[in-house]
């Protein structure tokens, strides 16, 4: 995979607002840690900059890191960490109240997707939430973007079955229409948007 590319084609900017289903996340609770993997410049984790929060990210790419890192440079929550890491590699110690995971899955190969699944329900507490955002191939994936994701699932089946054990608590796929480039790259796109949460006890 070519993270290079991958920037070019999603041209972050520290000016990104966070998504609207984080954005409702943070309106109507209070964690007390949020990881972002796969952070970028960090936009997903501003909304829960506030006391009484961590937040932690990470992200593969250097530069994303470096903004992300900028972004919080005054942060008001308790204690912030972002650093650069992949996901196909990094092993975290500890859980987190909310894990977040936007447009970064379908990147990976099947076989090192379905090891993020089981690395990404690792990191949750008991009781706590997972929020994840990939396209699926329901929409073909564009012929431009086809070599950065090889092997994007097939359709909604398998984020479904990966969180089969926790309790759903939103999920869409759609397709939408989205630009890159100044406007000048048109694509479409299906996606899934997931939202679970793990048992507060492992099911027996
Ligand atoms: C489309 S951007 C989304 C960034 C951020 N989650 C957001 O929603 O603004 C995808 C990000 O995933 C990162 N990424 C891709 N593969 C990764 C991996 N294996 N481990 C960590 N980060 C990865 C890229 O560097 C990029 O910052």
């Amino acid at each position: 995979m070519d993270v290079g590319a991958i920037v070019t084609v999603w041209n972050p900017t520290a000016d990104d607002p966070p998504s609207k289903d984080v954005q409702e996340l943070a309106a109507h609770w209070s964690p007390s840690s949020v990881l972002d993997v796969g952070c970028g410049t960090g936009r997903n984790l501003a909304p829960f900059d506030r006391p009484g929060c961590a937040l932690y990210g990470f992200d593969r790419d250097l530069d994303a890191v470096k903004v992300a890192r900028s972004r919080f440079e005054r942060h008001k929550g308790d204690a912030i960490s972002i650093w650069q890491a992949d996901l196909r590699t990094y092993e975290a110690e500890q859980t987190f109240d909310l894990v977040l995971c936007y447009g970064v899955l379908h990147f990976l190969l099947r076989l090192e997707r379905l090891q993020a699944y089981a690395k990404l329900k690792s990191w949750v507490a008991p009781g706590g939430l997972i929020s994840v955002v990939m396209f699926n191939a329901v929409t073909p994936i564009p012929d431009d973007l086809r070599s950065l994701m090889p092997e994007a699932p097939s359709d909604s089946q398998e984020i479904l079955t990966a969180f089969e054990e926790w309790s759903i608590i939103r999920h869409r796929s759609y397709t939408y229409e989205d630009s890159h480039n100044a406007g000048t790259t048109r694509h479409t796109h299906s996606i899934d948007r997931l939202q679970a949460r793990k048992p507060t006890e492992a099911p027996t």
